[in-house]
């Protein structure tokens, strides 16, 4: 099964696609995490990503598709995957597209996490981030165990540079203009599904398992 996530900042792709990658054994592949890995070990894409990141912009297009291409063309992806802010862009979408149908492949689906703008504000102040695993907490909707302790590996927990408010709106027009669009592009391909990311992270879950089935 290769499934995308779609949904502005904060809309809870990462919380969903790691229960999906759960579930259903196959790889989550984050690419707003692989630029975090490489900032938090010195290599220079994670030092550029970072200049763009900062911002609220997106990484451009030169430093993400072929990232993304080799991941996808591994081993453990012969099953599937869920790419989790990836396509962010018509021409993301559509070197995707391209590189699938050079294989014979296309994507299953396209799952919309929708919710409004202003959630989103609320959402990301509370978010809390481990710079170790990349695990991720809400401080009142999904606490750690211990407070402001990561639950997996015990490392402090921090809010990310990139959800301090005014970045955080910055992030949702960049989403409006330049991934927005991918909805309409989806639907058209007939593989969107979109599902209300403003119920609890459990029901939307399990909105989404029965879009994926058993
Ligand atoms: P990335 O890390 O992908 O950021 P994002 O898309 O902005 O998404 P987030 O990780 O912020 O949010 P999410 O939707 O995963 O929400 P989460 O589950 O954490 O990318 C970061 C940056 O990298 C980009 O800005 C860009 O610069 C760059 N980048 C990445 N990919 C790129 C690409 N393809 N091209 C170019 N640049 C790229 O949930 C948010 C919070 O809400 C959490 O605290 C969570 O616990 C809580 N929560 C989740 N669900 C619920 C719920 N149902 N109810 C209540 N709270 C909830």
């Amino acid at each position: 099964m290769k499934i995308i996530m779609l949904g502005a900042p904060g809309a809870g792709k990462g919380t969903q696609a790691e229960r999906i990658a759960e579930k259903y054994q196959i790889p989550h592949i984050s690419t707003g995490d692989i630029f975090r890995a490489n900032l938090k070990a010195g290599t220079e894409l994670g030092k550029k990503a970072k200049e763009y990141m900062d911002q609220g912009l997106l990484v451009p297009d030169s430093l993400t598709v072929d990232l993304v291409m080799d991941r996808i063309a591994k081993e453990d992806c012969k099953n599937g995957y869920i790419l989790d802010g990836f396509p962010r862009t018509i021409p993301q979408a559509e070197s995707l597209k391209e590189a699938l149908s050079a294989r014979g492949e296309a994507l299953d689906y396209a799952i919309d996490v929708n919710v409004p703008d202003e959630n989103i504000i609320t959402r990301m102040s509370g978010r809390r981030a481990c710079p170790n695993c990349g695990s991720t907490y809400h401080i009142v909707y999904a606490a750690p165990s211990k407070e402001n302790v990561c639950d997996k590996c015990e490392t402090a927990l921090i809010l990310r540079d990139d959800d301090k408010p005014e970045t955080v709106q910055k992030r949702l027009s960049v989403y409006h203009e330049q991934t927005q669009p991918l909805i309409e592009y989806y639907a058209s391909a007939g593989i969107l599904r979109t599902v209300d990311g403003t119920r609890d992270m459990n029901q939307v879950f399990e909105d989404i398992t029965d879009i994926l089935g058993a």
